[in-house]
């Protein structure tokens, strides 16, 4: 099983959280890959590279709650190129900072709504993690992924087991 990191950032935060949590989940799951969201588009997702693999997403927000620069085309391709993507399981870790009452954490909160849309399923919670507490997203991200990937392993063993007992 491979985990697939998709990186949306302005300033490398959701980089840094995504290379800390390369380093340290190395040991729960095979593989894991870090992809910058840029010049990714709905592809991404499409089955022969869904096979086998989870997907985090991993992204900031900006503006008035968007979506990061680089993560805007894979964004906009989800609505103008819509595929179903049912094969596709998911977590998220939206960064934000709740100074930005209205809008926080919306990036991540957008991808986890586009994905929902077109059929992919979420495995457990959206992850917040809030800038103005001063706390570091590498190591509470970390620490939460370990969770997620040990809830996402077993669902995933769960599901291939109903299947073929059925
Ligand atoms: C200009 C600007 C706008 C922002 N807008 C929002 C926002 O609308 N909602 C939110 O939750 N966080 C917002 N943030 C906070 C960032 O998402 C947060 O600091 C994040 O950790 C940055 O991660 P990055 O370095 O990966 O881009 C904003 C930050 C800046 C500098």
């Amino acid at each position: 099983m491979k985990l697939k990191i998709l990186v949306g950032t302005m300033t490398s935060t959701a980089d840094y959280v995504a290379q800390a949590i390369q380093m340290d989940c190395a040991d729960l799951i095979d593989d894991i890959e870090i992809m910058l969201m840029d010049n990714l588009d709905i592809s991404a997702f499409h089955a022969n590279q869904a096979e086998n693999a989870l997907y985090l997403i991993c992204t900031s927000t900006y503006g008035q709650g968007d979506v990061p620069d680089n993560a805007r085309a894979l964004y906009e391709s989800m609505a103008a190129q819509p595929q179903f993507l049912g094969h596709v399981r998911y977590g998220v870790i939206a960064l934000g900072d709740r100074t930005y009452l209205q809008t926080f954490c919306f990036g991540g909160k957008k991808f986890d709504e586009r994905l929902q849309d077109l059929g992919a399923r979420r495995i457990g919670e959206v992850w917040c993690h809030d800038a103005s507490t001063g706390t570091m997203p590498e190591t509470e991200g970390t620490e939460w992924c370990r969770q997620w990937l040990t809830l996402a392993l077993q669902t995933l063993q769960t599901a291939a087991s109903s299947q073929t007992t059925a």
